[in-house]
């Protein structure tokens, strides 16, 4: 068990490839507390805790400070103090820069950029007192390469970088690794709204010729939180079966 003893707080964690990290990683002996805005999570809860597992579902929307620190008071009373956060909830509002919705642009910004930083914040605050844990954020090929009708969702992904290395050196010295990964086009909800003909040209850019499958990153995921990953540190790694876009 490669996690065992450890509490890790997933955002996104009722869907797709944060599903698959709580159900991966409560079988590697974590203790799982899921943060999403859908109540779909507290169902992986149950099924985790059925399956001999622990698991905390809550209620919150990362974009709200607020809602995050009363979430990391729950996690830490009925789970114990967090070893792992995995950044990992993001939305999409696609659409062509000059037919961008403002508010689109907004929402992109709130939950993919300014959740990661509030969930960070307060959760690295408790890391920097036990000077240990690990960060892991959701970044995406688009943040690497861009991508047409992505603008806003490509500018938080490829923030996501720039905060991912600077908090590297931040708390690197004080033993807290932060790292990141960049999937490539994933099997899930999210790309469930991509027009057929774009996903069929993503898996025919794709070197290993299919779309990632939700545990392709979940086990990214578990590698970088795990201690095989000690000296893993301000890494982007990129799990697209080869995709450029
Ligand atoms: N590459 C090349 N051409 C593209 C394209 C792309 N990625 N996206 C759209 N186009 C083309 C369309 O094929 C279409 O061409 P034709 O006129 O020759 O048919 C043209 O642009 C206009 O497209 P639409 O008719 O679809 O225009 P729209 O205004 O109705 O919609 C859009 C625009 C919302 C951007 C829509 O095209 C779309 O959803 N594109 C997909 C965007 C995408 O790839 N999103 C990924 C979401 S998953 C994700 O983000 C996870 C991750 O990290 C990878
Ligand atoms: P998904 O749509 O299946 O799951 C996302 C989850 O985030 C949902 O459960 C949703 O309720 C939750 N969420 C949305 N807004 C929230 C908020 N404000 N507060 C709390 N939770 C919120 O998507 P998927 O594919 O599993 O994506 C997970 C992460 O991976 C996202 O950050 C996404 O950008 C990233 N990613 C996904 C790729 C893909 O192709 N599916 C590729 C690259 C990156």
């Amino acid at each position: 068990m490669r996690l065992q003893g450890k509490v890790a707080v997933i955002t996104g964690g009722a869907s797709g490839i944060g599903r698959e990290t709580a159900l991966i990683f409560a079988r590697e002996g974590a203790g799982v507390a899921i943060w999403d805005m859908d109540q779909e999570g507290a169902e992986v809860a149950e099924h985790i805790e059925k399956n001999g597992g622990q698991a905390l579902f809550s209620r919150v929307d990362v974009s709200k400070a607020s809602e995050v620190e009363k979430a990391l008071k729950e996690v830490e009373e009925k789970l114990g103090k967090v070893d792992i956060l995995i950044n990992n909830a993001g939305i999409t509002r696609d659409g062509f820069l000059t037919k961008m919705d403002p508010e689109d642009w907004q929402k992109v910004m709130d939950v993919n950029l300014t959740g990661v930083f509030n969930c960070s914040k307060v959760v690295a605050q408790s890391m920097l007192e036990r000077e240990q844990g690990v960060i892991i954020n959701s970044s995406s090929v688009v943040g690497v390469y861009g991508n047409v009708g992505q603008t806003n969702y490509s500018a938080t992904k490829a923030g996501v970088i720039g905060l991912t290395h600077t908090w590297s050196k931040e708390l690197g010295k004080k033993g807290i690794r932060v790292n990141a990964v960049a999937p490539g086009f994933v099997a899930t909800p999210m790309t469930e709204k991509v027009p057929d003909k774009i996903l069929d040209k993503m898996k025919d850019k794709t070197p290993l010729g299919r779309l990632g499958q939700p545990e392709d990153i979940a086990n990214a995921y578990l590698y970088l939180a795990s201690d095989e990953a000690a000296f893993v540190n301000g890494a982007i790694l990129q799990v697209d079966g080869g995709l450029v876009l």
